[in-house]
């Protein structure tokens, strides 16, 4: 029955993870995957997860038993709250609708099929570049995924203007996704002009935001910070979604812990689309895993265990800026042909360093070094022992 289809393509991101595992040469460097590293290039458990996990297990009182359908109520509260702001009227007035999800990709996935559903347009508009994962969730429910002008090669930075002109030509009514903060894979945002500009366009063709949360307190080390667009865009009166990860910015990758978030224009409606929702996600999932979530739970709810929280995410943020710094100034020094300053200006876990596809190759093959091919490296994958290896490779990619 199946013998016609086609084989599909590798997975841009983890097909490099398994290459780089196969790799034997020791001075091997993934810069692929966006997963943290601490300075000696090992994961990192954030020490306030450490503490959150021996205050689970020992506790008689929980078990294995199912979660409703949408989740854990108490980190569904505590999720809404810490993308919105705890004081949000929008929360206050059960305008909001949350439901756990099977972490970020999870909530994109949900959010999707929900619209889907009940919203009109089927035009999906992702910022050109994107996470390699948003085209195919999108596609995978149907949508009609075209891409916004984003990034400016040429300047290394943001197109404001195409972005604003792709949205002014776009169809009336078009979902945008928007990444909250930390653009995967550029490291390039909005500042707050311009995101101001983004949402009077939107507002003005009718256009519904889809925002896409991974990294919150992860990018700056500030939760409000980092939070800002959405919330904008929420006092500014849009219906939105956004879904929320918490696997980079808790280090809880594989326990797949998030929310989806849909900020509706009243109650009533708010009841009406948590039905449809929590419909959908039992269709799908039934009810989410409870590890990750109870986790994030405890740490959210718990003043003490939240404020070391901040400090672990302040930890993971300044040895990512500490990287950057790093690597710039071996740049400068080695005199690499080029402008580098984008390597410190850009956010977050990624930065786009301008290489591109065959010196990405070459990095692979002479140097084992493994960044995707679109020339994104994951600053989390640079320590001290390995940055001025990885600069010198540029340097030599660079020139030759
Ligand atoms: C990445 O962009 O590398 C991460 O978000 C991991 C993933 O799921 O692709």
């Amino acid at each position: 029955i199946f013998q016609d289809i086609e084989l599909a393509p590798p997975d841009a991101i983890f097909s490099l993870t398994a290459r780089y595992k196969d790799d034997r040469s020791p001075q091997k460097v993934n810069l692929g995957v966006g997963a943290y590293r601490d300075d000696s290039g090992k994961p990192w458990v954030l020490p306030v997860v450490r503490k959150a996990e021996k205050i689970i297990s020992s506790d008689p009182t929980l078990d294995h038993e199912y979660l409703p359908i949408l989740g854990l109520k108490s980190f569904r509260d505590a999720s809404a709250k810490l993308i919105l702001g705890s004081n949000n009227r929008v929360i206050k007035e059960k305008r909001v609708v949350t439901a756990q999800t099977i972490s970020g990709t999870g909530a994109n996935h949900l959010g999707a099929i929900f619209l889907s559903k009940f919203y009109q347009q089927k035009v999906f508009l992702v910022s050109k570049p994107t996470w390699a994962n948003h085209k195919p969730i999108f596609d995978t429910v149907g949508f009609d995924v075209r891409e916004y002008i984003y990034y400016n090669p040429k300047t290394l930075g943001l197109d404001i203007d195409g972005l604003l002109n792709s949205l002014k030509s776009a169809p009336n009514g078009s979902i945008v996704l928007l990444h909250a903060c930390a653009h995967n894979p550029t490291g390039v945002d909005p500042n707050h002009e311009q995101w101001k500009a983004i949402a009077d366009v939107m507002e003005a063709k009718g256009h519904f935001p889809f925002f896409d949360c991974a990294y919150q307190g992860f990018a700056s080390g500030d939760i409000d910070r980092d939070a800002w667009s959405i919330r904008y865009f929420v006092d500014r009166g849009f219906e939105l979604l956004v879904c929320q990860s918490y696997a980079k910015n808790f280090g809880l990758y594989g326990q797949r812990a998030g929310c989806l978030t849909i900020v509706l224009r009243n109650s009533e409606t708010a009841t009406k689309v948590e039905s449809q929702v929590a419909k959908l996600q039992r269709a799908e999932i039934s009810n989410p895993p409870l590890h990750g979530a109870r986790i994030v739970n405890l740490i959210l709810n718990d003043p003490m265990l939240y404020a070391e929280w901040i400090d672990n995410l302040q930890i993971m943020s300044s040895r990512i800026k500490e990287m950057r710094k790093r690597l710039f100034e071996k740049l400068v020094e080695l005199g690499t042909p080029g402008n580098w300053n984008h390597i410190v200006d850009q956010i977050g876990m990624f930065s786009y360093t301008g290489l591109n596809a065959s010196q990405a190759q070459v990095l692979q093959e002479k140097y084992h070094v493994y960044l995707t091919s679109n020339g994104r490296v994951s600053m989390a994958g640079l320590t001290t022992s390995n940055v001025e290896y990885f600069a010198k490779a540029i340097d030599d990619v660079v020139r030759t």
